[in-house]
């Protein structure tokens, strides 16, 4: 206790572990944004990882930890404190509140006809999800040395900068959301109380940050039109008049808390390094062989996740086949869509929904020496970088997304050009849209006339273009996108 003079707090932690029989625990690399981001962090910082035991191999190793740190040996020599919180606290906190409500919220996600119902069980739910921040807290505060400096990650965890400065007003306390922030009028679905308590918890802090200034502008917005909050703007205070410009802090109750952005870059010499091993030479050699020779590929990397819009994606690929049948046979859609929150029934059924249209493009189009659509549901990271070496074009068109590393991780990879199609509505759009094919995620006729394009690019275009985004995807490296955090405190 009380030795960290930098701390991170987020749900998903740097390593997972699986149970074996009699007890024996393997470690696995944590997935998704936040984590690839933050493992930059490095072991010689000094910094504490604050996570939750997600499953029962992780409570297992938590409960063997107590208190103390996990295994280096298993984190990369990162400090881990993993926290054992109770499984039906954990259940109600991660799958109910966080991903079935303020997931959905902040990615315009509900069929608002039907959805959302906040009853009895939400309310239970929402008791949950205080008692998870609260041990979060709690962690936290007994972790940090005087005056240190606290990076609390994502919509878990909202509520934990209030809590910790109650806790310790001596801290200094950022909070950073990765994925967007809903506007008022979408926001305002939540009950009057949850709407203001999550608004409060961010705002207990010192900074709120965010990977795009139009997710930044919708938080500074929801603060005005829920708590009355006062928008400091850029130009405040000169001559007296209200600034027009950028939001850059929310004065509320006597406190100011500043807005920042950081947009979180990929990391070119770790994914330049990793994608020339064996194993991915090894996945590059068979994915060719399943491709064909001659065949163009068109690659997406995603999560199957409702907001990723695989679903459009792939009607978007059959109405290609289908109003110019000049690609037929010549291009596979390679599509990695990676189990996730499969305790969500709705995202079981989306995963299912995805199988079924990939087969039925298949049963449609294919032919006895070609498959149009390869899709793999099996997480494997090397097998997504032999597929980003190669692809003639990527398709990202989430309906939302905070910033989707995809698009910033397959300029960087490949290695002849690739075309990047792009939806507007990721945060990645900010820095991407001028090299990119951008489309409306909702429009699959101007997403399928976009893959036509993307497909007939030249060479000498797609390189260039190639060349120009990975430049810009690489502008801050995960490691200065820490730092960045921390000396902003
Ligand atoms: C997004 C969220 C992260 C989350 C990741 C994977 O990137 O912003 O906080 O860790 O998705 O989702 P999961 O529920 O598997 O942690």
């Amino acid at each position: 206790p009380r030795t960290a003079p930098i701390l991170v707090a987020s749900n998903r932690g740097p390593v997972s572990y699986g149970l074996g029989e009699g007890g024996s625990l393997t470690a696995k690399r944590g997935g998704g944004g936040l984590v690839s981001g933050l493992s930059a962090i490095g072991s010689d910082s000094g910094a504490v990882w604050v996570c939750a035991a997600l499953g029962e191999g992780d409570r297992e190793a938590a409960r063997r930890a107590g208190t103390s740190h996990l295994n280096p040996g298993d984190t990369g020599g990162q400090q881990v404190r993993m926290l054992d919180i109770a499984p039906d606290v954990f259940a109600a906190a991660y799958n109910g509140i966080a991903n079935s409500v303020l997931w959905f919220i902040h990615h315009l996600l509900y069929q608002t006809p039907v959805e959302p119902v906040f009853d009895a069980e939400f309310a239970e739910q929402w008791a949950a999800y205080e008692s998870y921040n609260a041990a979060f807290a709690d962690a936290l505060a007994q972790e940090a040395v005087a005056e240190a400096v606290v990076l609390v990650q994502d919509y878990h965890l909202a509520l934990v900068p209030a809590m910790l400065r109650e806790r310790r007003p001596d801290l200094r306390i950022g909070h950073f959301s990765h994925t967007p922030w809903a506007p008022p009028d979408y926001y305002r679905l939540l009950p009057d109380q949850v709407a203001a308590d999550v608004l409060r918890g961010i705002l207990g802090g010192d900074r709120a940050a965010f990977l795009t200034e139009r997710w930044a502008t919708a938080f500074a917005d929801c603060c005005a039109a829920v708590l009355g909050a006062e928008i400091v703007r850029d130009g405040d205070g000169d001559g007296g008049e209200e600034g027009s410009g950028t939001a850059t802090a929310v004065r509320f109750e006597g406190r100011e808390t500043r807005l920042g952005v950081h947009g979180l870059g990929a990391d070119a010499d770790f994914l330049r390094e990793r994608s020339r091993q064996a194993d991915v030479d090894e996945r590059l050699t068979s994915l060719r062989a399943q491709i064909g020779p001659g065949r163009k590929s068109i690659v997406r990397v995603d999560r199957t996740e409702l907001s990723k819009n695989i679903v459009r994606g792939l009607l978007a690929y059959r109405r290609l086949l289908e109003t110019r049948p000049e690609w037929r046979e010549r291009v596979v859609h390679v599509a990695f869509a990676y189990p996730s929150r499969q305790d969500l029934a709705v995202y079981r059924d989306y995963t299912e929904r995805v199988r079924r249209i990939a087969e039925e493009i298949n049963a449609e189009y294919g032919t006895e020496g070609w498959t149009p659509v390869a899709l793999h549901v099996k997480d494997d990271f090397a097998r997504s970088l032999a597929a980003y070496r190669l692809a003639d074009v990527a398709l990202v068109n989430p309906i939302r997304d905070g910033m989707n590393l995809v698009a910033k991780e397959v300029p960087v990879v490949s290695e002849r050009g690739c075309a990047l199609v792009l939806s507007r509505e990721a945060g990645a759009y900010a820095e991407l849209g001028e090299d990119a094919l951008v489309v409306n995620p909702y429009d699959v006729e101007a997403t399928a006339q976009a893959l036509h394009e993307a497909l007939r690019m030249s060479d000498g275009e797609r390189a260039d273009r190639t060349k120009r985004l990975a430049a810009a995807a690489t502008a801050l490296p995960p490691q200065a996108w820490f730092l960045a955090q921390l000396e902003a405190l």
